[in-house]
């Protein structure tokens, strides 16, 4: 969720207008601060979250600094900032939609801060104003020690079965740099093609529309996961870092 360079970034830009105050709090927002919907999707493995929150933007200022990770997103490092505002911007814009993952071994020690379990974020945006089923996927599995291990692909079937089933997406597109070979290949794999390159941003587009098959296929893969409401977990889970600390039973 770094500025990016490239042309599609500039939808996304046209939105970054709310300039507000700004917390420099590392600690979670609570809801009411907000004012979006929580919910998350659990795998085995991580679980997913619509919080995003200004504790995030500290994190993706750590994440960015990363000249791998600014060359595989074709992005630039934001000031923390930015990074602030490019937060609500994608909290806050109906036409955006962001996933943070979390690794839930960690998330499931109580003891371990929110901000501490961030590996990555999945999200999408829809590019066309004039088409509201057609979404543009993001992808970041920011963390290295978590890449390569089946996460990237099951969080973006993961976001896409949310897009098909709460928000009527008919297709999806991803642009992703010529370079970056394993993104391409995990888009391909999950039966994206090519539509055009262009090399002015060294970028290629990729796209799968949703029909029957790839819904049986999204189903198929993560029509099993669970979806609960993120503040009645993260309240559970904080009530049980509180007993931790006092001694108090269970
Ligand atoms: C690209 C990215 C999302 C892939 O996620 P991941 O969790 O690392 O990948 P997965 O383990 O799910 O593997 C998915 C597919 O990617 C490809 N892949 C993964 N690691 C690879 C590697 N080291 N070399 C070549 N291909 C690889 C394979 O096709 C793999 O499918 P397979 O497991 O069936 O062979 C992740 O590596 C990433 O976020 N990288 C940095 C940021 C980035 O490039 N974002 C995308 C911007 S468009």
């Amino acid at each position: 969720m770094a500025q990016v360079t490239s042309n599609h970034s500039l939808a996304r830009e046209r939105h970054m207008t709310k300039l507000k105050q700004v917390s420099r709090d590392w600690s979670f927002p609570e809801p009411e601060q907000l004012g979006c919907h929580f919910q998350w999707t659990a795998s085995d493995r991580f679980l997913q979250h619509v919080l995003c929150s200004l504790a995030c933007a500290c994190v993706y200022h750590e994440w960015m600094k990363s000249a791998e990770l600014q060359q595989l997103t074709a992005s630039e490092p934001l000031t923390l900032e930015q990074e602030y505002d490019m937060q609500r911007s994608w909290r806050e814009d109906a036409d955006k939609c962001t996933f943070i993952i979390l690794d839930k071994r960690r998330w499931t020690d109580s003891g371990s801060e929110e901000a501490q379990c961030m590996i990555g974020d999945v999200n999408f945006f829809l590019s066309d104003p004039e088409d509201l089923s057609l979404a543009e996927l993001e992808i970041m599995i920011a963390e290295p020690d978590y890449r390569g291990k089946g996460i990237g692909k099951e969080v973006t079937q993961m976001m896409m079965h949310y897009g098909v089933a709460k928000l009527g997406i008919n297709k999806f597109q991803a642009k992703i740099g010529l370079d970056n070979e394993v993104s391409i290949s995990m888009f391909k794999k999950l039966h994206f093609h090519q539509v055009s390159v262009c090399q002015v941003f060294k970028e290629v587009t990729l796209e799968t529309t949703v029909d029957e098959s790839l819904r049986r296929r999204l189903l198929r893969q993560v029509g099993h996961m669970t979806e609960r409401d993120y503040l009645a977990a993260r309240g559970g889970r904080r009530q049980a870092a509180s007993q931790a600390a006092t001694g108090a039973p269970a």
